[in-house]
């Protein structure tokens, strides 16, 4: 095997954070090598240290044979290591075609940008990830799967050798990341490494030759994928054993709630976003909603939260006929929304772990009735470690936390928010293997203490897991209605699959 990438007892830190000690990392010619670990790990602090995005303190890093030492990620790129980020950058209201092209547009002879060059280049670029889209539209007229595509049509028009991609599935649907599979083997069938950094076990065991475990900053094992066992990944993950949770269903422990629903909703509908349909969600109970992306369950929630507005149908709380025209009116019914596109609409990057907590709290007791300090610092401590939240402290910037522990502290905000009813759309997405489980059980905690919650999730086992009823829904509508022992992902798939 040759090596065409390697590390050697790599460290980095930040002020009161060791995120890498003495790692050491190698990826060969032509292979597919996961990058696995728990959220806060150091994945993306390693690549950003690799690409020249962050300065080592120490250590040694080889390229095709040479030492190198990369100034910034355009150095990297140009020897030839192409990213897609976890964090996106691209920019919406350019289109397609100019993302794809960002900082090197082909130009003409006599100045000025070559747009019919740069358009017919894009055209090409998005072809080869069979993406069907028009390239001189604003990109924001695509969905974030579409997007995440566009970055990754971007890094892969520069010629690489290496392309690193830090969690660029994680709002894919199936198929569009069988398309990504097609094309990351097309390319390593060309000679060319790639790093794939996901917390999906299914994806890592599909598509890599290799996995590289990170651990608290320091390495915790090398595999080779063929042969691993699930659990030998996680117990290196998680670096102790881990209970199989696969065939226990906790939602049934729930019933289905108490009393009268506390959420009923009647042939409630929009015209071109839902067809008109029936829910109820009593405290106590977890509804849970399956169906593949862009069956409508996120427009469900937003029918719900006051984002959109029925044109039909009856909402009532509490047995009170509501009109909620405003998010700001289903806050004061004392409902909480954790989103699903937290980076778009939950997390304010310059404010602290603290007063991102505070957020919904604060907001919901009015801007007059101020949190005192200590009782803030209580409650965030309070989730930091009910959520298991990697920070140093409470005081530590959201910018500076790892991907998915940002997104604990969105969930933490609604959490904090003490909501009669919280809506949950895939509350665990780019949450490690432990989390997750921490954060299902905290739901199910919730709803036996009488919250009443609706949570969405693309992953059904952990609907199955988790819900005391589920509603399934296929193209923008409710389906059927699973409880008690109907509740299985087999259930939920034959329900989607049935022909009406
Ligand atoms: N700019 C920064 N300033 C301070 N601390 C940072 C900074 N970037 C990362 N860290 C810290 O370094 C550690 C490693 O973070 P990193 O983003 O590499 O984790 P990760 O493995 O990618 O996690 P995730 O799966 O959540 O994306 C975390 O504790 C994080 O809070
Ligand atoms: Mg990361």
């Amino acid at each position: 095997m040759e090596e065409i990438l390697k590390v050697s007892n790599l460290s980095k830190g930040f002020p009161g954070v060791q995120a890498l000690s003495n790692v050491d990392f190698t990826l060969n010619r032509g292979e597919i090598l996961g990058l696995m670990g728990e959220n806060g790990a150091g994945k993306s602090t390693l690549i950003k240290v690799m690409t020249g995005f962050y300065r080592r303190d120490s250590g040694d890093i080889h390229f095709d044979g040479q030492a190198v030492d990369f100034t910034s990620p355009n150095d990297a790129v140009r020897h030839g290591i192409s990213t897609v980020y976890q964090e996106v950058n691209l920019l919406p209201q350019l289109t397609v075609a100019e993302n794809i092209f960002i900082g090197r547009q082909p130009m003409k002879k006599r100045g000025g940008i070559d747009w019919r060059e740069l358009n017919s280049r894009a055209e090409n670029a998005v072809a080869k990830l069979d993406l069907d889209i028009d390239v001189t539209r604003p990109l924001n007229t695509y969905s974030v799967a579409v997007q995440q595509m566009v970055s990754i049509a971007r890094a892969l028009d520069i010629s690489a050798k290496v392309l690193i991609l830090d969690e660029p599935t994680s709002s894919l649907d199936a198929a569009e990341v069988e398309q990504l599979f097609t094309v990351m083997r097309r390319l390593k069938s060309e000679g060319i490494s790639i790093v794939f950094i996901t917390h999906f076990l299914d994806q890592v065991f599909a598509i890599t030759d290799r996995i590289t475990v990170l651990r608290s900053g320091k390495n915790a094992g090398e595999f080779t994928t063929e042969g691993l066992s699930r659990m030998d990944l996680i117990s290196s993950m998680l670096g102790k054993e881990f209970e199989d949770l696969d065939a226990s269903r906790w939602g049934s422990s729930l019933g289905t709630g108490e009393g009268d629903p506390l959420v009923s909703m009647n042939s409630v509908g929009k015209k071109g976003f839902i067809f008109p349909f029936d829910l109820t969600i009593r405290p106590g109970e977890v509804l849970g909603l399956a169906g593949l992306l862009g069956s409508g369950r996120t427009e469900i929630a937003q029918l719900l939260y006051g984002v959109e507005k029925p044109d039909e149908g009856v909402l009532q709380l509490n047995g009170q006929e509501t009109a909620l025209s405003s998010p700001r009116g289903a806050i004061d019914e004392g409902m909480g929304f954790c989103p699903e596109d937290r980076k778009e609409v939950g997390i304010i990057p310059e404010l602290s772990v603290r007063e991102n907590i505070i957020l919904a709290l604060q907001a919901k007791r009015g801007a007059l009735r101020y949190i005192h300090r200590k009782e803030q610092e209580a409650i965030a401590d309070k989730f930091i470690r009910a959520l298991n939240i990697v920070t140093p402290s409470s005081d530590q910037l959201v910018k500076n936390l790892s991907g998915g522990n940002q997104q604990k502290v969105i969930l933490a905000r609604w959490l904090a928010a003490e909501p009669r009813l919280l809506i949950l759309d895939e509350p665990t997405r780019g949450i490690d293997i432990g989390s997750k489980v921490e954060i299902q059980k905290l739901i199910l905690e919730l709803a036996k203490e009488g919250l009443a919650l609706l949570f969405i999730s693309s992953e059904l086992d952990e609907v199955v897991r988790c819900s005391s009823r589920v509603a399934v829904l296929r193209d923008r509508q409710v389906i059927g209605e699973l409880d008690g022992t109907d509740i299985s992902e087999s259930q939920i798939m034959k329900t989607i699959a049935e022909t009406a």
